[in-house]
C-alpha cells in the first residue's frame, strides 16, 4: 500500500475531533463518533483487512499472559494484533497516539501505552457481557473500537451494547463503517450481539503504567 495516508498532525482538524471525544468521555465516560477517524485511514485499514489471509487471524482469548485462555462460550471472534509493519497499521497507531496525547493533555488520564487488534466475527459470533478491565486488576484504562463494515443494515445485528447502570439500561451501537466508540474500561460492562454477516472491527486499549520495581507492566 503506497498511497499516502493523512497523518493526524497534518492539520488542526483532528484536534477538533479529539475535543468531541474528550468532552463526551469527561461528561459520560463514553463517546460514540461517526466521523472522528480520517476516512482515508478507515479505507486503507478496510482494504488491508480484505487482503489478509484467514491464517493471520487466531481465536481470541480471555485474560492476560499466564491467565490467558480461549473460551468459545464467552467469545467467538478471531483476532490479529496490529504491530505497525504495514503503512495503514503504522498510520492507525500514529493516529491513536495523537488521540492519547490529546486526552492526556486535556483529561490527565495518564495513558501510557496502546495495544490493538483487528477482529473478525463470523456470522453467529458474539462476545458475551464482560469488562475490559476489572478495577485494580488490569491497567487497561480506556477502550476503543473502530468499525469497518460498509453498508451495515439494522437487520444485520452485531450491535455493541454498553450497559450504563444496574437496571441494564444500555446504549446500542451499530457497527457501521467509520464509527468509533471509546469508553472507560473499568466502568462499563458491554457485549457484542451475534451478527448475520461477517463483522469487522479494530479493538484497542490504552493502558496506564503499573510497573513496579520487579515487574515491567505493560511488558511491551
Ligand atoms: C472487545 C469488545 C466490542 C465490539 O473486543 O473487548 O468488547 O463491538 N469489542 O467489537
Ligand atoms: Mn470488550
Amino acid at each position: 500500500m503506497s498511497a499516502r495516508i493523512k497523518r493526524a498532525d497534518d492539520s488542526g482538524a483532528d484536534e477538533w475531533l479529539f475535543a468531541g471525544i474528550g468532552e463526551e468521555i469527561y461528561s459520560k465516560g463514553y463517546s460514540i463518533q461517526h466521523n472522528a477517524v480520517p476516512v482515508d485511514l478507515c479505507e486503507s485499514l478496510f482494504m488491508h483487512l480484505q487482503q489478509m489471509d484467514d491464517e493471520q487471524f487466531v481465536n481470541a482469548g480471555i485474560g492476560r499472559q499466564r491467565d490467558y485462555s480461549v473460551n468459545g462460550f464467552v467469545r467467538r471472534d478471531e483476532i490479529c494484533w496490529i504491530n505497525g509493519n504495514s503503512d495503514c497499521g503504522a498510520a492507525w497507531l500514529d493516529w491513536c497516539q495523537q488521540l492519547q496525547a490529546y486526552l492526556n493533555r486535556k483529561l490527565f488520564l495518564g495513558l501510557f501505552s496502546f495495544e490493538s487488534h483487528f477482529a473478525h466475527y463470523a456470522p453467529g459470533a458474539f462476545y458475551k457481557t464482560h469488562y475490559d478491565s476489572f478495577r485494580g486488576e488490569s491497567n487497561r484504562r480506556l477502550s476503543l473500537v473502530l468499525y469497518l463494515n460498509p453498508g451495515w443494515l439494522p437487520d444485520d445485528g452485531g450491535e455493541l451494547l454498553i450497559y450504563l447502570d444496574e437496571d441494564r439500561n444500555s446504549v446500542r451501537v451499530t457497527p457501521g463503517f467509520g464509527t468509533l466508540v471509546t469508553f472507560l474500561s473499568e466502568q462499563f460492562p458491554h457485549e457484542v450481539l451475534p451478527a448475520k454477516r461477517d463483522r469487522y472491527s479494530i479493538a484497542g486499549w490504552y493502558r496506564v503504567n503499573s510497573s513496579t520495581e520487579d515487574k515491567v507492566d505493560p511488558a511491551s
